[in-house]
């Protein structure tokens, strides 16, 4: 299936050329979504030479498969931020993601970008009475008032479908994602700040500030990585959980709910939302999370979804469908600033679904870092940062958790089906003669065969059914059927490997 948002549809193709020479900027900046394309902003307008390479094409990677959702709250809730940070932190984390929705705002404004921002309330509701639900409701209301935010509760939502109780944030906002990025990218383009696209770096040398495309080197003083999670081998890889999310939207017959963010307070996490797409009234639907590379049925994850629409919404065809991936750091706050060992090399990551705002909080503080300037919130979002105690539940679990790969994997000595069992549209990691080998069946009834060896550190790939390509589960890396990494941190694709003998009774790895 391809892989398309309700955003890309809409949004016009904008084509940057691909790097064609070696280059000499101030600052190399690696990923071209929302935090890439807002830090060359800010630098280029304090007047920094910058370059953006952009592997795809500018918000190709989770900023245009997003929600378009922008409020100061966070994923995990404020209340359990302060659980652990402490109310002082937390009101920072307010702080600093208002200011960043207010740059968003600013530059909608300055460059004239047509994105459809608008103020709307931020909602989190619960569907039924449970004790659990109402009191999660109370303590991150109790928590919205004491970082200043204008807060109520309500026992009514402006949705199809009935709700126990609202929690309701005013003056957080909507916009069109891709529109933004494209156009803020279109924008910022000149002598002083380049946009390259089709253009994916293979080498970031952080000790000498160099990036290397497959042809060309682009020497500077400072590299951001901007590419959602650090690309190769970086320490912090083992702070960061990679995690899945699935979106349907739907034409609606007539406008069936108003602008705003719903956020569900059950088990159930979904976010819902009003997109107008040709004028016309769309819900967007978005949830059923897991693991990358974890979960075997991904389509099931779309069917759960339409379901579910179509039980709260009168809605016409599911016309978009799409997943994307999120990195969750272990403490729940994300790391931005200089990475650990290299005073050249800048890290933003950890935004789990809060990443719009983030992404641009991130332009913010490492555009003043490189300039030489300290903020404020420096020290709280420091990839620098150890916190053991925040950290070890969450650390814990997911690296026993990534570990159980590593082996489980390598000891089960592969799945050993017959090639003749994969069928087509299917992906089976089979072993042949004693290697392992990824296989995949077209639709047309060819096989493709790739290494399932990871290229990052080695663990075992994973059939994605609804996306057709190999996940990895230990940090997220992704590659498509005939091995190119489509995100997460490896560098190199998977090995591309050959199958003789796929006639004759024995098939061989070559
Ligand atoms: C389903 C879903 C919904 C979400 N909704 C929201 C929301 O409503 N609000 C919100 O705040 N956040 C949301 N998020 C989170 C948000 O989308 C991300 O945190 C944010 O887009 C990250 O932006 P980024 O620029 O850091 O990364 P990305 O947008 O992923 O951009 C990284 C770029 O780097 C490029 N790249 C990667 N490797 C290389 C390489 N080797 N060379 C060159 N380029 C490379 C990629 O192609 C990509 O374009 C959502 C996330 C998911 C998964
Ligand atoms: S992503 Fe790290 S081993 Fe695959």
């Amino acid at each position: 299936m391809t892989r398309r948002s309700i955003w890309n549809r809409a949004s016009d193709e904008l084509t940057f050329a691909p790097l064609a020479d070696d280059l000499e900027v101030d600052v190399a900046i690696v990923g071209g979504g929302i935090t890439g394309i807002t830090t060359a902003a800010l630098l280029a307008r304090a007047g920094r030479r910058v370059a953006v390479l952009e592997a795809v094409r500018v918000g190709y990677g989770s900023s245009g498969y997003s929600t378009g959702n922008l409020y100061a709250t966070v994923d995990t809730y404020l209340h359990h931020v302060a659980d652990k940070w402490g109310w002082d932190r937390t009101r920072q984390v307010v702080q600093s993601r208002r200011m960043a929705i207010d740059l968003i705002e600013q530059n909608i404004f300055d460059y004239h970008i047509r994105c459809q921002f608008l103020r709307q309330p931020w909602v989190l509701y619960s569907t039924d009475s449970s004790a659990h639900e109402d009191d999660m409701i109370e303590r991150e209301y109790q928590a919205c008032l004491k970082c200043g935010l204008d807060a109520r509760v309500s026992n009514e939502a402006p949705l199809p479908y009935s709700i126990n109780k609202a929690l309701v944030v005013a003056h957080q906002a909507q916009f069109h994602p891709l529109h933004y990025v494209r156009q803020l990218a279109a924008a910022i383009r000149s002598e002083r700040c380049h946009i390259y696209e089709g253009t994916p770096v293979v080498e970031i040398d952080q000790n000498h500030a160099l990036v290397r495309t497959a042809q060309h080197t682009v020497h500077a003083q400072h590299v951001v990585m901007a590419t959602h999670t650090p690309k190769g081998f970086n320490t912090l890889q083992t702070e960061l959980a990679p995690y899945r999310e699935y979106a349907v939207a739907a034409a609606l017959a007539e406008k069936q709910l108003s602008g705003g963010i719903f956020w569900s307070a059950g088990a159930e996490r979904t976010s819902t939302r009003l997109v107008e797409i040709d004028g016309r009234p769309h819900v967007l639907l978005i949830g059923e999370r897991h693991k990358s590379g974890q979960r075997e049925d991904t389509d099931a994850a779309w069917r759960k979804l339409e379901q579910l629409l179509r039980a709260r919404f009168d809605a016409q065809a599911v016309e978009y469908r799409w997943s994307a991936q999120h990195y969750r750091p272990a403490d729940g706050l994300p790391y931005i600033g200089p990475s650990i060992g290299s005073g050249h090399l800048y890290l933003a990551t950890g935004f789990a679904t809060d990443g719009l705002t983030y992404g641009t909080l991130a332009a913010i503080l490492l555009s003043e870092q490189i300039a030489g300037r300290s903020t404020e919130y420096d020290e709280l979002y420091s990839p620098r940062r150890f916190t053991p105690v925040k950290s070890v539940g969450k650390f814990l679990k997911e690296n026993l958790n990534v570990a159980g790969y590593y082996v489980k994997d390598y000891i089960k000595g592969g799945e050993a089906k017959a090639l003749a069992e994969v069928r087509c549209g299917e992906g089976r990691v089979i072993e042949i003669d004693g290697d392992k080998l990824a296989v995949y069946r077209d639709d047309a009834g060819d096989l493709h065969a790739v290494s399932p060896v990871c290229t990052h550190l080695k663990c075992i790939v994973h059939w994605n059914r609804a996306e057709r390509s190999w996940d990895c589960p230990c940090h997220g890396s992704r590659f498509s059927h005939e091995g190119d990494v489509l995100e997460g941190p490896a560098l190199a694709p998977l090995e591309r490997r050959t199958i003789a003998g796929l006639d004759g009774a024995a098939p061989k790895a070559g």
